[in-house]
């Protein structure tokens, strides 16, 4: 069973992930976990703290001369600017008779609740007596912790053939028109990395970077939607028998706690309410002999989900993200601890971060199919965990054939 938890706060020390159960005799590969976090703080209308990290993983555990161990991996991501946070963030007690403690902790605690944030309900929640309480947790800082876990993973996934990647499908208005399903998944790859807003479509892209020049300039910002590909999935991940054991289900969890990310779409999703049945299913025709499987879809409304478990098709999961809530041009709120009526909290904030969102909902992704597959193979080992699926693999492919005979 792998689990998946991080801690640390915006401003303090760093952002660490700890997992538990990934398997002995992995070559972790820190370059491109790095490589993920540096996709992550880059996009189009992200704000300047982007700048001044430049994130990168430390090992605290776990991995032993670059190779896993199976021990708990611990990775920190050190927050840079946290020397300036020396007072407000520190752990042990300060003197609040010091004119700089005074000073800072003046400076920077938060007294405006702001709306669309776990401000005012976990100032409440919590008791606190100073809303910087709950923003240095809620804060989407965090996601950098869930990007390095996610990479890791993504280097077990790769392992075992499995491939992902992640692009921007719309933002705010504008959609992308070009069809990810008609391309390859080493394609839409290049493709994304190579765009600053991780969008394949050139002429929407274009299109989204005028639109986040305009919002900015008005104090506003900008929300929209993303999609993660996973190729290359064995049959069988996940069940129908628990509904906590749907796949479907633990995809749909792990995005929704994405920060800001309010809705999430496997394959046809949303349009296929509104469809009918002999439109949205996928007929299931045979293939030739010695193919990999014995059946292939034409098309993929499902999204390669059926009944809580992969079927063999492409995954396609789209989540869905809110417009920022830290406003410049300052929404109504009230005042802390008086409830008194008062503009929102200010803090420098992004635009649009919906490309760093697609590299985190990316990673949660792969976090969640890691442990799908160990849950399904098990393997206290890498290659106990590749051999498995590989006679697994086999199983599958001679499916019917004796029959046939
Ligand atoms: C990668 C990423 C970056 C974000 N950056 C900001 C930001 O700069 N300003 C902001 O107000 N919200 C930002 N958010 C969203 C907030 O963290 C989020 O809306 C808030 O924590 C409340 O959570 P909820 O929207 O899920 O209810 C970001 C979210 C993600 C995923």
């Amino acid at each position: 069973m792998l689990r998946f938890y991080t801690s640390g706060e915006s401003h303090g020390r760093g952002i660490l992930a700890f997992l538990e159960g990934i398997p002995a005799g992995l070559n972790v590969d820190i370059a491109l976990i790095n490589a993920e976090l540096a996709r992550r703080q880059g996009g189009y209308g992200r704000s300047s703290r982007q700048k001044l990290e430049s994130d990168e993983a430390t090992v605290l555990s776990g991995i032993r001369h670059g190779i896993t161990s199976g021990a708990p991996i611990t990775l920190l991501v050190n927050n840079k600017e946290s020397e300036n946070w020396t007072y407000v963030m520190s752990t042990s007690e300060v003197d609040i008779t010091d004119k700089n403690v005074i000073e800072q902790m003046e400076n920077k605690s938060i007294k405006r609740f702001r709306p669309g944030h776990a401000d005012l309900p976990g100032t409440i929640k919590f008791r606190q007596r100073d809303i910087r309480d709950v923003l240095e947790r809620s804060s989407a800082r965090e996601t950098a912790a869930r990007v390095a876990a996610g990479a890791l993973c993504q280097q077990v996934l790769s392992n075992c053939s499995i491939k992902s990647t992640a692009h921007v499908l719309q933002i705010g208005d504008i959609e992308a028109l070009q069809d990810a399903a008609q391309m390859s998944i080493e394609e839409i790859d290049i493709k994304a990395k190579n765009a600053d807003l991780l969008c394949i479509d050139d002429t929407a892209a274009e299109k989204m970077k005028v639109l986040i020049n305009k919002t900015w300039q008005e104090g506003d910002t900008l929300g929209g939607v993303v999609e993660i590909i996973v190729e290359g999935l064995p049959v069988g991940l996940g069940s129908y028998t628990q509904w906590d054991l749907k796949l479907d289900g633990k995809l749909a969890q792990a995005l929704m706690s994405v920060q800001a990310v309010k809705a999430v779409e496997i394959g046809d999703g949303t349009n296929s309410a509104k469809k009918v049945g002999s439109l949205v299913h996928d007929a299931i025709y045979p293939t030739k002999h010695n193919s990999p499987l014995p059946f292939r879809r034409q098309t993929n409304y499902a999204g390669g989900i059926e009944g809580g478990m992969t079927n063999g098709e492409r995954l396609i999961v789209r989540a869905y993200m809110k417009p920022l809530p830290t406003l410049r041009s300052g929404l109504s709120s009230l005042s802390f601890p008086e409830f008194a009526e008062q503009t929102a909290h200010y803090e420098r904030s992004d635009v649009c971060a919906v490309s760093a969102c697609a590299i985190v909902c990316k990673a949660m992704v792969s976090i969640i199919l890691t442990g799908a597959l160990l849950d399904k193979f098990g393997g206290d080992n890498l290659v106990d965990l590749q051999n498995s699926i590989d006679q697994y693999k086999g199983y599958c492919s001679r499916l019917g054939q004796d029959v046939k005979a």
